[in-house]
């Protein structure tokens, strides 16, 4: 169980926080609310309190024999402010200790991390993107908004990302190599891409042939290297898990598709990773009706081999650029995992190949992940965790390698 404060300021997605309370307490941890006053206009201090289970701090005075704006900061694990209004951030980019949240955001030495949410204008505007260049390099980690609908008719950046987005790239922030790794925006400047989910093979207009795949693995890459100040942009094709609001998003259905687009990414990528599961079979002649049942008689259809699309992504590597396989592997030990793994990095010539063992379906949609990230000169790292610590872990290697080919 971690100790997470939750800082919430005064703006109409504070009620989305509500559902941020539930999650972090939901996941088993201690969660103290710091509303900012004008915070509770939004929301009052019952809901806090009552979601939380635990009493609210709203005012510096209260208590002041236990001295509440450094305890609170000093005993947290993790502070977490959503939304942080313009407002919010022009106070914490300048120190001011005007009320107990900011107060608490001087005084807190652990990871802190921010998630805005404004009117598209007040977001652009020049004095809060310097606000927001000021508490980055601070180390303050600072989410970008989403895209999409504003409380009035208005769209644009500035939506509050989703609850479980921001619950995601929060709980990563406890593990002290990702905190350090995001504080120090050890990725800024880098251009990613990453693919994730399956691919769909048509067999009629209607029928398709695809595969169990996610996405979450290439999700998680995507929300750990945005975390990181990477440019991330997902080549999604099929999948169920959400992707973060900061990337850009192309989407895909067929491994034809995907490798036209990766191809595409990869002219302007630093780094390439194929987290995908792409179809390696495609119908050789899709029907262009739909097909019909004829009597009892079954259905024969022969397949083609699809084009391997990171083998030639890595034909057509461009200098200093890093790319990551993934090989998804049903091993009967762990030696016989290492070998499968040696042989496809040397088959497809990738820098890095991060191997899971697939036995028994166990990665496809779970939470957590078990790899062993690999390269010519042998085991680089092996991790078991959620997949957005694996995320973490799998983008130092790709760090350190980018390092060394430079
Ligand atoms: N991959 C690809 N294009 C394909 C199939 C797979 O780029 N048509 C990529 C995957 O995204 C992954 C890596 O290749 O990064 C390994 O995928 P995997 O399915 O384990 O390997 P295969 O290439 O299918 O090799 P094999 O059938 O020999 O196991």
């Amino acid at each position: 169980m971690s100790r997470v404060l939750l800082g919430v300021a005064g703006g109409i997605a504070a009620y989305k926080a509500c559902l941020l309370l539930r999650r972090f307490a939901e996941a088993g941890h201690q969660v103290t609310v710091v509303p900012t006053p004008s915070a509770l206009n939004f929301v009052g201090e019952t809901t806090w309190a009552a979601l939380s289970g635990r009493p609210v701090h709203t005012q510096v005075w209260a208590d002041a024999h236990q001295v509440p704006h450094v305890a609170l900061g000093r005993e947290a694990d993790l502070v977490v402010v959503a939304p942080a209004t313009a407002d919010l951030l022009a106070r914490a980019a300048t120190g001011r200790a005007d009320d107990l949240l900011t107060n608490v955001l001087l005084t807190a030495t652990c990871p802190v991390l921010m998630a805005p949410a404004m009117h598209t204008e007040m977001w652009l505007h020049p004095a809060t993107q310097a606000n927001v260049a000021t508490l980055r390099e601070h180390g303050v980690i600072v989410l970008d908004p989403d895209s999409g609908r504003l409380t009035g008719a208005d769209t644009g950046p500035g939506r509050l990302p989703e609850p479980s987005e921001i619950e995601q790239a929060a709980l990563s922030l406890l593990d002290v190599g990702a905190a350090s790794a995001a504080r120090a925006r050890d990725l800024a400047g880098v251009r990613l891409t990453v693919s994730a989910g399956g691919t769909r093979e048509a067999l009629d207009p209607v029928r398709y042939l695809g595969n169990a795949s996610s996405g979450r693995m290439g999700a998680a890459i995507a929300r750990a290297a945005l975390l990181r100040g990477a440019d991330v942009r997902v080549v999604a094709g099929a999948m169920t898990a959400p992707v973060p609001g900061g990337a850009d998003l192309v989407t895909v259905t067929s491994t034809a598709d995907l490798a036209e687009a990766m191809t595409r990414a990869a002219a302007d990528s630093d780094v390439l990773i194929m987290a995908a599961a792409p179809a390696d079979f495609t119908p050789a002649s899709p029907s262009a009706a739909k097909l019909k049942k004829e009597g009892d008689a079954g259905l024969t259809v022969s397949f083609t081999q699809t084009v391997d699309v990171l083998a030639s992504l890595v034909r057509q590597r461009r200098p200093g650029q890093v790319i990551v396989g993934f090989a998804a592997e049903t091993a009967g030990s762990a030696s016989e995992l290492l070998e499968l793994g040696r042989a496809k990095l040397a088959r497809k010539g990738c820098d890095l190949l991060v191997l899971n063992d697939v036995s028994g379906g166990a990665v496809f949609g779970a939470a957590d992940n078990t790899v062993t990230i690999i390269d010519g000169d042998g085991v680089v790292d092996a991790v078991a965790a959620d997949k957005n610590l694996v995320a973490h872990r799998i983008l130092d290697a790709v760090a350190t390698k980018r390092r060394s080919t430079r």
